[in-house]
């Protein structure tokens, strides 16, 4: 069976009713899988995501000597054999995110030749900031025949450096280097996701001194090395998202448990605001569809702005909503894969450059459909539960490197979600 040619046939029509649990978070787990290359030891990692990019960081781990013992959702990764081996362009360009281990790597290694990520569907994301970065700390970097080659003489050195934007991965991968850095380095302008701060207490649980994460300047002080450790992974704030747009697209009522709530409210001030009826308990979050939904504006920003990642998803939901919903995509410059297909099942969408002009109809259509990234996927399957008639939607591998097994979840809640292997 291959794993491309699988679909869902999505039934629309069924109000999502019941409980559902939140994963570990997928962007969290995959830094610190790239972090325990720092560390000459066994290091254990809880709450991880059974999902295909996980699988393949674990791969690049295996790859470059790493013993990676698999419980489920508790990985224990054994790095002390590890070598800076070249990571060819196959490795690399399944997951953008495996540009995650050249930091750890030439802090540990001082070397590392990386094949360059390139771009992906949804921009061209480059590694500009990346290396700026490690330049400021001392490596030498060159970008020939598609690869990125960084090289330190002894150790890299602490540096202040100024993102340009607060790039998630570049502060990643630049604190990760720091950490064994000689010397203090201070990230000014940094992400301040809640993944950073995980980063940072998983790093820091390691021996490493990092402090600031969560606001815009970090600080971390070097050390000479990481010792194992054991560290368990925050809850998927976008995996929680989609299941609670779920919920009010459909006119639900779900529970979502094993969340952070704090790290929802951007989404939940959203919801909010078209007419969801959001109640906050302690790990859980209930989401309460109304009968027809409000047009709200919406505009991605970095943390603790709205999630570029649960853009495609509120589209999805402002589709059906009474008004006219106008969506700026400010992270990524091709975000909008999802428009077409949704135009397909009879969404009214126009668009102008960055901006989407969601003017919301009655009712949705089943129809073919194509996933081109991961959370247009999740989108079209949101759009799907509540067309009418049956949807049928192409590429879901798409969906299945972020979300575990989404149409069980979903089945659980009393949505009609067949998985299809041609
Ligand atoms: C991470 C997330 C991704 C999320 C994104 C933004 C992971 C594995 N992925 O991706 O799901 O959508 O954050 O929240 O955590 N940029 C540069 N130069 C650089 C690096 C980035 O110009 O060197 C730009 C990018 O093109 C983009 C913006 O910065 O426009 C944000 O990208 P970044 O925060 O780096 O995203 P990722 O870390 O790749």
């Amino acid at each position: 069976m291959q794993r491309w040619a699988q679909k869902f046939l999505v039934v629309g029509g069924s109000s999502l009713k019941g409980t559902v649990k939140v994963n570990g978070s997928k962007n969290a787990s995959l830094p610190i899988l790239a972090g325990t290359l720092l560390c000459a030891g066994k290091v254990t990692i809880n709450n991880v995501p059974k999902l295909q990019d996980i699988k393949n960081m674990k791969d690049v781990l295996i790859y470059l000597g790493a013993q990676v013992k698999d419980e489920g959702r508790k990985l224990v990764v054994d790095c002390i054999n590890v070598q800076s081996l070249e990571i060819s362009e196959e490795l690399m360009r399944r997951m953008r995110a495996s540009n995650l281990v050249l930091g750890p790597l030439l802090a540990r290694f001082g070397n590392v030749k990386i094949s360059y990520p390139g771009g992906c569907n949804i921009g061209s994301r480059p590694m500009n900031l990346h290396l700026k970065g490690l330049k400021a700390m001392g490596a030498e970097i060159k970008e020939k025949y598609g690869y990125i080659t960084a090289r330190v003489p002894s150790r890299l050195k602490g540096a202040e450096i100024h993102l340009d934007v607060p790039s998630v991965g570049a502060t990643e991968n630049l604190m990760m280097a720091a950490t064994l850095a000689e010397g203090v380095t201070l990230i000014r302008n940094a992400a301040k996701e809640p993944e950073i701060v995980d980063l940072q207490k998983f790093l820091n649980a390691m021996g490493a001194q990092i402090k600031g994460a969560g606001s815009d300047t970090l600080e971390i002080k070097g050390v000479s090395r990481l010792e194992p450790a054991e560290h368990t992974v925050i809850p998927d704030r976008i995996e929680a998202g989609t299941y609670m747009v779920a919920a009010a697209i459909t006119k639900g009522d779900v529970t979502v448990t094993n969340v952070i709530s704090s790290h929802l409210d951007p989404i939940i001030a959203k919801l909010k605001e078209a007419g969801v009826k959001v109640t906050v308990n302690k790990n859980s979050v209930r989401v309460e569809g109304a009968d027809r939904l409000k047009a709200v504006d919406i505009k991605t920003m970095p943390y603790p702005g709205f999630p570029t990642d649960m853009q495609p998803q509120m589209m999805a939901l402002l589709t059906v909503a009474d008004g006219t919903s106008v969506i700026t995509e400010t992270i990524f410059e091709n975000r909008f894969k999802h428009v077409p297909e949704l135009r397909r099942m009879g969404a009214d969408i126009h668009l102008e450059g960055n901006t989407a002009i969601v003017r919301g109809v009655p009712s949705l259509s089943g129809a073919f459909v194509e996933v081109s990234d991961l959370r247009a996927g999740a989108a079209l399957v949101l759009a799907a539960m509540v067309a009418e008639d049956g949807t049928v939607i192409n590429n879901i591998e798409h969906i299945d490197r972020g979300y575990e097994r989404m149409e069980k979840k979903y089945n659980a809640l009393g949505a009609r979600i067949i998985r299809i292997s041609t």
